[in-house]
């Protein structure tokens, strides 16, 4: 699909849909008032028979609107002009596609962007409409053997802006937004596919040819034996149990000087949990392909950060494996060495994302990080906390959990703070090693989950976003969300923005 933007008079384009709102009950917003002049009150008349009063997401689709130029003529119904929030605005555009998906129009201008939502401007109302646009047109065939048929013929999505002057601040953003639209479908593709397909190997390879298209992105997999890997006890712990090899992933992007301390994400990789020894219950548990999501979300990102040339250096790293249960496999109980030399009992080894991660984390003090972000499926507890809708956040600096939050708000894929208060600590104490992997409580689980991790982060800036509930939708919609990309992305474009500001 392609995205544009351009200005223009409803009336006058020559497209195969012209799309425009009606609020409640019956009134036609600006564009569909021009639509209703230019016919001769055409439309008025139609809606007082009663055929749309414009509550939310009501469509209705006309043909032969008398001079009018565009074949067909969509209104959508806005409900009360004074409630138009974002989840309003978002549930537009969805209805918009939905309405299209059973019509023949091959090109869609749409004057929704020129509605005012509230509390955002023009900007947000376009990055959220090809957001919306490029979520209601997702499709995964990947694993079928006869592909979905395009459902609609539609290949070309235009926004409108109110005048000339505001096409160019409305290409930049669609620039940005198609970059950030190809990661989130990147990310989803690789949460959707199953863990026979997608194994620690395969990611490794997608990230290496995304670094082959993209020549400011360098990408290094280090398997077990490589000297940076073999100190790595509770990373390679987790993979005992596996017939697939471990991969630990670095995709490296220098947007600015060398010597610039970088942006750092870590993204936990497992392309299937099991549990291990401590098995998982059967139901449910082909959604654990989904626990590489986190490092789907960091792949993804670095590609976004590439194509848009952030003016930032961001390093990616994923440790990738699965952890099935075997007869070499981790036991509860043993203990192993992380390679920050800290000995961790392993209680039990379904809390192995954190295993992983702990060694990834103490990997990237070597780069003097600004800061470091680690995207984690880590915890059902943080399911049970927050729901699908925010993401768990917990961090070790002010700031940067106030960064965070904030373009998880801009981006509308929202993180919500737990604390990482140091009482919650004494809960990990082990009788036979420096820190146990879970807690002997069941209380807290996604803090306990973060506390464990925070001890291998003192070093820098650190934030740990636990999106079990957000990365995938389970049920009738099951499928990766493609989240925390837009948050993260949002993130990268605020801090490469301050430093412009800074040097102006
Ligand atoms: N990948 C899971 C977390 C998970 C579970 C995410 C369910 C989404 C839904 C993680 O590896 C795990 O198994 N965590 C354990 C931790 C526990 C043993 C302390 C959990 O949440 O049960
Ligand atoms: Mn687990
Ligand atoms: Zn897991």
């Amino acid at each position: 699909m392609e995205f544009l933007v351009k200005s223009g008079t409803p009336e006058k384009q020559r497209t195969s849909c012209v799309v425009v709102g009606v609020f409640e009950t019956r009134r036609l917003s600006s564009a569909a008032q021009k639509l209703d002049e230019a016919s001769g009150g055409f439309l008025a008349n139609l809606l007082k028979r009663g055929d749309l009063d414009g509550k939310v997401g009501q469509t209705l689709l006309l043909h032969n609107v008398p001079d009018v130029v565009s074949d067909r003529v969509l209104l959508v119904g806005c409900g009360k002009e004074r409630e138009l929030t974002d989840v309003v605005y978002r549930k537009l555009i969805l209805k918009t596609f939905q309405a299209l998906q059973d019509t023949g129009a091959t090109e869609a201008v749409c004057f929704l962007s020129e509605l005012s939502v509230k509390g955002h401007d023009l900007g947000w109302n376009i990055r959220h409409a090809l957001l919306a646009a490029n979520d209601a047109i997702y499709r995964f065939d990947q694993t079928k053997s006869k592909k979905d048929s395009p459902r609609h013929a539609l290949r070309r999505f235009v926004l409108t802006v109110p005048g000339r002057r505001e096409v160019l601040e409305g290409e930049e953003i669609v620039k940005e937004v198609t970059a950030i639209a190809e990661g989130i479908n990147l990310a989803r593709d690789l949460g959707n596919l199953p863990g026979n397909i997608c194994t620690p190997t395969y990611l490794a390879q997608q990230a290496i040819h995304i670094g082959e298209r993209l020549p400011t992105l360098k990408v290094n997999v280090y398997d077990a034996d490589h000297t940076d890997i073999r100190d790595m006890g509770a990373f390679l712990s987790v993979a005992k149990g596996s017939r697939q090899p471990p991969k630990f992933i670095v995709m490296t992007y220098q947007g600015a000087a060398e010597d610039e301390a970088p942006y750092v994400l870590v993204g936990k990789g497992l392309t299937f949990d099991a549990g291990g020894i401590s098995l998982k219950q059967p139901g449910g548990m082909d959604e654990m392909k989904f626990d590489m999501c986190g490092g789907a979300a960091v792949i993804a990102t670095l590609q976004i950060a590439a194509t848009l040339a952030l003016p930032l250096n961001v390093i990616g790293v994923v440790p990738a494996r699965e952890n099935l249960p075997d007869g070499s496999a981790n036991k509860p109980g043993d203990v192993v060495t992380s390679l920050a030399g800290l000995t961790i009992e392993i209680l039990n080894t379904d809390a192995e994302g954190r295993l992983i991660l702990c060694d990834a984390l103490t990997y990237v003090e070597r780069f003097k990080p600004k800061a470091v972000i680690d995207i984690a499926t880590l915890t059902g507890a943080c399911v049970v906390a927050l729901g699908k809708h925010a993401s768990g956040l917990l961090s070790n600096n002010n700031a940067l959990c106030h960064e965070i939050l904030h373009a998880g708000k801009e981006s509308g894929d929202r993180a919500w703070e737990l604390p990482l208060w140091e009482e919650y600590q004494e809960g990990l104490k082990s009788n036979f090693a420096d820190i146990a992997n879970v807690a002997a409580h069941r209380e807290a689980g996604a803090i306990m989950g973060a506390c464990f991790l925070a001890r291998f982060t003192k070093k820098y800036h650190w934030a740990h976003l636990d999106i079990a509930g957000t990365a995938w939708l389970g049920g009738g919609e099951k499928g990766s969300t493609g989240r925390p990309v837009p948050l993260l992305a949002r993130y990268l474009l605020d801090r490469a923005a301050q430093k412009s500001r800074s040097k102006a």
